[in-house]
Parts: structure tokens; sequence; C-alpha cells
């Protein structure tokens, strides 16, 4: 950072400071178990796109592991706010985490601790995204997830390993496939849309996460009078697909047009995902209006 730049600035615990001086204790258990949660809301225009669905899954994350929520909506976006007033933040994405808290290291620890509220900002691309102009390659690695990826749990090691995988390979994203069939990306959902243009994407259980992203294009899908199905699609299948795309906050609807070896659409990015992409901006365009 040069020494004219403005500090970046981060929320922990209450406080709003300079990165540099924020911290978290070692005996933190988001760092010594991973067990907290976390939630990433894209900005736009300085505006949170899609930003109560997150918030309502952040609430869902904590509930399903045991920390009681420790802000209600309204506090929550008053924070978010103002650390994108503090930053001057007008397009990326926030980061929230919680964790369980602070306490020695044992596996289990007393109910009432205080958890850990960390938040920060990072400015990049969401609307003119380059990638999303020329359509994106992806690798396929297996899942090596636990049995509740329905909860967006900061314990992402599968998904570091997919990423770096996917990095050696020179591509940005890794989808993760069970039994044969794609599950999601290691960071996004895994949307194909067949030959009599049908937008496929895997149902909603354990084994993925509930995207906000996927909810709001099915939504506008559905608007459109585009034809849906919620089922489970094998590698082979994407691979032979008319269109394969992904979605998730800081992506938005994002075209792929190659699967390890295979090229896919055409080696250029598909109409329909395209025109989900330019639909979804339309409508947080209006939301922001
Ligand atoms: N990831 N599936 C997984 C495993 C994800 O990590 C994400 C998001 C999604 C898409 O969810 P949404 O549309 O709500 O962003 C699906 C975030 C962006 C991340 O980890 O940075």
């Amino acid at each position: 950072m040069s020494a004219s730049a403005a500090p970046r600035i981060v929320y922990v615990n209450g406080r709003f400071c300079p990165i540099e001086e924020a911290t978290v204790p070692i005996m933190d258990r988001g760092f010594l178990f991973g067990d907290g949660i976390y939630e990433v809301t894209a900005v736009l225009d300085g505006k949170f796109i899609d930003n109560e669905p997150h918030l309502a899954r952040l609430d869902r994350s904590l509930a399903a592991i045991g920390i009681k929520n420790p802000h209600s909506l309204a506090e929550w976006i008053a924070i978010q706010r103002e650390l994108v007033t503090r930053n001057a933040l007008k397009e990326g994405s926030i980061y929230i985490e919680v964790t369980r808290g602070v306490y020695e290291r044992e596996f289990t620890c007393p109910p009432d601790i205080a958890p850990t509220v960390v938040m920060f900002t990072q400015p990049r691309p969401v609307r003119h995204n380059p990638s999303a102009v020329t359509g994106v390659p992806i690798i396929t690695v297996p899942d090596l997830r636990w049995a509740r990826r329905d909860i967006k749990s900061v314990a992402l090691l599968a998904q570091v390993l997919a990423k770096q995988a996917a990095k050696a390979a020179g591509v940005a994203e890794a989808w993760m496939i069970e039994d044969g069939y794609v599950t999601e990306g290691a960071s996004s959902t895994a949307f194909i849309i067949t030959a009599d243009k049908e937008i496929v994407t895997r149902p909603l259980s354990n084994a993925v996460l509930p995207g906000i992203t996927r909810q709001t294009v099915m939504k506008l899908a559905a608007k459109h009078g585009l034809k849906l199905v919620e089922r489970l699609f094998t590698i082979e299948e994407a691979m032979k697909a008319q269109e394969v795309f992904f979605t998730s906050a800081t992506t938005i609807a994002m075209p792929v047009i190659r699967i390890d070896d295979t090229v896919v659409s055409g080696g250029k990015p598909g109409p329909l995902a395209q025109e989900l992409r330019a639909l979804y901006i339309e409508a947080v365009d209006q939301q922001l209006a």
C-alpha cells in the first residue's frame, strides 16, 4: 500500500479500525476448528445486492451450528453500510464471518461465550467482469466435502484444494463431482442448459449450498418464461450441454466455455447464460434505483 492510499478499514467485534490493528486471538475457535460460518454479499454502485437473503442465510447457518445470532437484521445492515462508506467501496463484496468465539482449545465450550464477528470489504469488478465477456474454462475435481454443505461453514479446505487445482490448471473455478454427478462449483452453483433450452440445476439438499444468486436467477428465469428443472446432472451431460454456466454473489451468471479438455457451448458464452446475466444486472439496477 502506498503511503498516500486511504487505510483499509475493517470491522472486528464492535470496532472499525485499520486492518493492521485488527486481531483475533489464537484461541479463536474459527482459527482452531473452523468453528464458524460466513457470508458474502456483492456491492454494486455502493449498494448491496440481494443482501437480505444473504443475511437470512447467515442466520440459518448460525442456527444450524448453534451460535446465537449476535445482531438483528437492522444492526447487520448498519455495520455493513458503515464499512462500505468508510472504505468508499463502489463495486466488490462484503465478507462477514462469525465464529463461536474464544476459549481454551477443547472440542467443546460453554454455550454463552461471545462470538467473534469480523467484516471486511474487497473491491472487484462485478458489473463489467471481463470473464463474463469471454466465458471461462473450468476443471472438475472429486467433491471431498462433509455432509452438511448447506451450511456456509468457514471450514473450506476441500474448496481451497479444488481452487488450487483450478489455479494450477490455469482456470478460476472447479466443479465438484460426486458419484458422477455435479454437486456445485468450489464457490458457485452449477447450471447447464439442455438442447430443449431447459435450465437445469441441482435441487437443494444437504449436498449443496442454497445459493442466493441461484434463487434470484431461477426467479428471473421463471418471470421471463424460461424452462427450469431442478434435477441431478452428470458431468458427461454437462460436457454435451447446449450451454454451461455458474452463479455466485460476486460472479453473477458466468458462462463456461470449457470443462477439463472438452470445449462446451461452442467455446463462447451461450446466449441464454448471457441473457440471464443481463436480466440479473437489470433487476439489480431496478433494486438500486
Ligand atoms: N461462495 N456454492 C458454494 C460452495 C459457494 O461457496 C457459493 C458462494 C455458492 C454461491 O452462493 P451465492 O450465490 O449465495 O453467492 C455456491 C462465495 C461467493 C465465496 O465463498 O466467496
